[in-house]
């Protein structure tokens, strides 16, 4: 059997292409010798878990790539965490909602295995949003009435982007999204979250959210889950999925870049007017207006 090749154009200048046993590149199509590029009309095969895998995390990369100087990588500080947990809180709140919603369109389109897929993310993801509330609250931040005044910038046109996918006549990009977040969710190691416990006042257990957003919680089975389903899906809609992918890497990146960039002291006074009084966390005061402290890095949102 011939081993499968999968690939996919991004923009003008870049496809990808991968091949079930593992490799991957970038390729520029061919505007001279069209009828020569094997990698010039769609791909038409059947995936395979191996190339498809590939595919989905060469456009998270590319989508990254975007970003000039990289991802900014700060030091983790309270306010940051806080604003973090906001930004997680906001990308999970209407996740079944949205999902459910595509699964009701999928039903209709006679797609009920596309259906059930989204259905049963639906309930995974179920409650997630609320784990984000008990952490901002296990901090003594007044969860609730943040949540409700504030929406960071740059987690705002990801929300958007969800909802509009969600709602599109062929929402089939809505996998792509949750991919993208839950892959770079997985990344996450015991260390990284090690580093965000060491800045927080002892014995306060505001990790629920990240924990489980980590390799140590669900969502590595969500994105086994996912690639598996992927790669069983028609061409046509591998090709969505991958692009809808790069999509939301490039969004998040920008909108990931955007919240760490911010000072210390923007963000507590962001914090502030959202709960209309000073902010003030269990045990840690003293953390909270020191300017010279770096950032930290978002919470992988979902
Ligand atoms: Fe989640
Ligand atoms: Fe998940």
């Amino acid at each position: 059997m011939t081993p499968v090749t999968e690939w996919v154009n991004i923009t003008r200048d870049v496809s990808i292409i991968a091949r079930e046993s593992g490799e991957v590149w970038f390729h520029t199509p061919s505007t001279t010798e069209q009828d020569n590029d094997p990698f010039a009309a769609p791909m038409t095969g059947a995936g395979a878990e191996g190339s498809t895998v590939r595919l989905l995390d060469g456009a998270i990369n590319l989508g990254f790539a975007a970003i000039e100087k990289g991802l900014a990588d700060p030091t983790p500080t309270i306010p940051a965490y806080i604003l973090a947990l906001v930004g997680a809180y906001h990308t999970s709140v209407d996740t079944p909602r949205n999902l459910r919603r595509a699964a009701k369109r999928f039903e209709d389109l006679g797609r009920p295995e596309v259906a059930a897929y989204l259905e049963e993310r639906a309930r995974e993801e179920t409650g997630h949003d609320r784990l984000a509330l008990k952490d901002l609250k296990a901090l003594g931040v007044p969860g609730e009435r943040l949540v409700a005044n504030l929406m960071p910038e740059g987690i705002a046109p990801l929300c958007k982007q969800f909802d509009d996918l969600c709602v599109q006549d062929y929402p089939i990009g809505s996998i792509g999204y949750s991919y993208c977040l839950e892959r770079i969710a997985a990344l996450k190691t015991e260390s990284d979250i090690e580093k965000v416990q060491a800045i927080c006042p002892d014995g306060v257990d505001a990790f629920r959210f990240l924990r489980s957003h980590s390799a140590l919680g669900s969502e590595v089975s969500h994105v086994e889950e996912t690639i598996k389903f992927v790669a069983s899906l028609p061409a046509s809609d591998r090709i969505s999925v991958v692009r809808a992918t790069y999509e939301a890497a490039l969004v998040m990146a920008q909108g990931y870049n955007h919240e760490l960039l911010k000072s210390d002291a923007k963000i507590i006074d962001e914090i502030e007017r959202a709960i209309g009084e000073p902010l003030t966390c269990h045990g840690a005061s003293h953390h909270l207006h020191d300017e010279k402290a770096g950032r930290q890095p978002a919470v992988p949102a979902e």
